[in-house]
């Protein structure tokens, strides 16, 4: 068959999704979304990209909420919805209206599941739903004076059940209800049933799908990615809308309780948890786990800490001797890590701006703390200012690090590839190699 530029294209891509595929294969997700959903009529797109990555191995646990379903029944009754602090006042209605909602919405939900009509993503998926009394709730109680009557927190999670579940092949189902050891039903919120149940499996990622989708910076930016800190620090601020606040509040929680990542994503876009999950900046938020380091830009502060850590280097001959003055004058080219005060972590970004390229430097870690994902760390966040200042190569000089680069997307080049100012100063001598990454 002639290979078309389409061929070309469908392999390049699927063999750019691999190394995702790999990684999540094996990995707890807990996806937790809003009845809203279900009201745009998106259920069916979120099923079918759930069932692929249920057929990829990912331990999936999906959290539904019902809340515009249970209004909806409450109008139908004739009765009126009571909010206080944004959670619902659960009277014994409410409470009705709430265990049909979740009823009808469990059994949309495992209906989607069973599709199976050829033609569609669905042919051929055997997704085995499992649902049932695995969250154990506490009633809210009295708050400000206002009885929340059969409103719960979640108390417990039944954890083993849910892994054995999850053992099985199937994927979990988890409605925002909760029950008491009194055998009383409560309406829970279903970002806490996601958020307690993440935490208690450990899960790798927990994903919202919210109508908003994401959080953005005061320029009304997605920020992509984010850690716990200045999360917080964002929150604090106060700018967030009060649902987008309240779901990051969420994914704060998830992250404090060891979920590795969070992520809140837009439901209304189409497949935007295959987005989030298989581009690189994906389509939504990720806040981190923090770990007790920080990484961030560099200040004047730091020379010291950053001519400590690679003076060995310098004199071992990994890193080229640096003019210390130089250091200073272009610190804040470099991002450091930093815990409790001191640098473990550093590397610089240059930028041939004409050549759209930008060269790596002075990459080193503390060999205190060497394995742990900090190079890894600081390559991507010189990757991400690289593609903020408009490059679109980078490339790093190195005599011993070679096929640590080439493990992460770097290629071969010479030195004729280099921008013509940085060829210029090659060091024929060091003969080190030159390596170039595509910024994607
Ligand atoms: C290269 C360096 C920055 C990596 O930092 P790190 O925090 O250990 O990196 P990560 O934790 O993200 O990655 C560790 C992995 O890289 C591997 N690795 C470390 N040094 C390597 C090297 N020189 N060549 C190939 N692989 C290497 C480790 O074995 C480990 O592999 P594993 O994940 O399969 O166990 C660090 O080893 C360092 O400071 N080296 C000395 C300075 C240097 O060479 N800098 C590059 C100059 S161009």
């Amino acid at each position: 068959m002639a290979e078309t530029s389409q061929h070309v294209q469908f392999v390049a891509w699927l063999r750019a999704v691999a190394p995702y595929i790999h990684a999540f294969r094996g990995k707890t997700i807990v996806v937790a979304f809003g009845g809203e959903l279900v009201t745009a009529g998106r259920l069916n797109a979120l099923v079918q990209d759930l069932s692929l990555l249920h057929a990829m191995g990912m331990r999936l646990v999906l959290v539904f909420g019902s809340r515009p379903q249970v209004d909806e029944q409450m109008t139908l009754r004739g009765a009126q919805s009571r909010y206080h602090k944004g959670m619902r006042v659960t009277d014994p209605i409410a409470l009705e209206c709430a265990k049909e909602a979740a009823g009808e919405t469990r059994l949309d939900i495992e209906a989607a599941f069973s599709q199976g009509l050829p033609n569609t993503p669905m042919a051929h998926s055997t997704v085995r739903v499992i649902s049932g009394n695995f969250v154990t709730a506490r009633p809210v109680g009295i708050v400000d004076g206002v009885d929340f009557e059969q409103t719960g927190l979640v108390r417990k999670v039944d954890v083993q059940t849910i892994r054995l579940a999850l053992s099985s092949g199937a994927l979990v189902l988890l409605p925002p209800l909760g029950f008491s050891p009194t055998g009383e039903a409560f309406n829970l919120a279903m970002e806490d049933v996601a958020c307690s149940t993440a935490i208690a499996l450990d899960a790798d990622k927990l994903i919202f799908l919210t109508p908003s989708g994401g959080i953005t910076d005061e320029a009304g930016e997605l920020i992509s990615e984010i850690a716990e800190g200045p999360a917080r620090r964002l929150l604090e601020g106060g700018q967030l809308d009060a649902d987008t606040a309240d779901t990051l509040q969420f994914a704060l929680r998830a992250c404090d309780g060891g979920v590795a990542r969070a992520h809140i994503v837009p439901m209304g876009v189409d497949g935007s948890v295959l987005l989030e999950l298989f581009l690189h900046d994906g389509v939504g938020s990720m806040v981190v786990e923090e770990t007790l380091e920080e990484l961030r830009e560099a200040a004047s502060d730091d020379v010291g800490g950053i001519i400590a850590l690679i003076r060995p280097l310098e004199e071992d001959g990994t890193l080229v001797k640096r003019d210390r003055g130089l250091i200073e004058r272009e610190v804040e080219n470099f991002t450091v890590i930093e815990h409790d005060g001191v640098i473990f972590g550093c590397a610089a970004l240059y930028g041939f701006t004409e050549d759209h390229m930008g060269e790596l430097a002075c990459l080193a870690v503390n060999p205190k703390v060497q394995g742990q994902g900090d190079g890894e760390r600081l390559l991507q966040r010189i990757e991400q200012r690289a593609k903020a200042a408009g490059l679109d190569r980078l490339f790093v000089l190195t005599t011993r690090t070679g096929h640590w680069f080439l493990k992460r997307g770097f290629t071969p080049g010479t030195p004729d590839d280099l921008p013509r100012a940085r060829k210029n100063l090659y060091n024929w001598q060091r003969k080190s190699l030159v390596l170039i990454k595509r910024l994607s």
